[in-house]
């Protein structure tokens, strides 16, 4: 190869070298890419109120008595009869209105007290097993034929089956064994006195 030859291929060799560098440069003094900024996070939902019981006025009657009470607006009637007013009567089973131990009877309709509201029963008339019993009389029929059937062994089921018993027998004087097994299905009993129940309250039913 001659000199000359050589030497202008060095330059362009030397020439390629001095582009690429130029290119690799300017490649690097580029403005990067910005990568996209992340969304924001979605805004917080306002924060609800904390929920406010308010009190209110209760005017019923328990156990023939007036009562005029303010109470919070969630108490229930059985804490209501039993915290307030002090009736140890009213048994609390489940809580959750599925045994019917804690059965009152609100204008003669059996309520499960744990679950019932005491606001609901303004202007009420309530009763409880200290108050089922006709007035003068020390107990009703319905608590004496559960004693002369032995319709009872703990006793805890009592006082809300003969509240749910007078209620039914209110209703229908001449229940058959049917319509008590029905009036009564709301009303469990742990110790199984249930054919001593049925038989006590088959015995005031006009039916027998
Ligand atoms: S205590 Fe109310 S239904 Fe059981
Ligand atoms: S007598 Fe015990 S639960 Fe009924």
């Amino acid at each position: 190869m001659s000199r000359r030859k050589f030497l202008a291929k060095g330059g362009i060799a030397a020439m390629a070298a001095m582009a690429a560098m130029a290119s690799e440069s300017k490649a690097a003094r580029a403005p990067k890419k910005k990568t996209p900024a992340p969304p924001p996070p979605p805004e917080k939902p306002p924060e609800e109120p904390p929920v406010t019981l308010t009190a209110v006025e209760l005017n019923l009657t328990v156990n023939g008595k007036k009562i005029s009470r303010t109470v919070p607006a969630g108490r229930t009637l059985a804490e209501f009869l039993k915290e307030d007013l002090g009736y140890a009567g009213v048994k609390i089973g489940c809580g959750h209105a599925e045994c019917g131990a804690c059965t009152v009877l609100v204008n003669l309709q059996p309520v499960y007290s744990c679950r019932y509201l005491a606001v609901l029963a303004d202007q009420g008339v309530v009763e409880t097993i200290e108050g089922v019993a006709p007035a003068g009389a020390d107990l009703h029929p319905i608590q004496k034929a559960f004693m002369e059937h032995d319709a009872l062994q703990c006793g805890f089921c009592t006082p809300g089956m003969i509240c749910a018993a007078k209620s039914l027998i209110a209703k229908n004087p001449k229940a058959e064994d049917e319509d008590i097994r029905e009036g009564l299905a709301g009303n469990l009993c742990r110790c199984g006195a249930y054919q001593n129940i049925l038989a006590a309250v088959r015995s005031v039913s006009r039916a027998s």
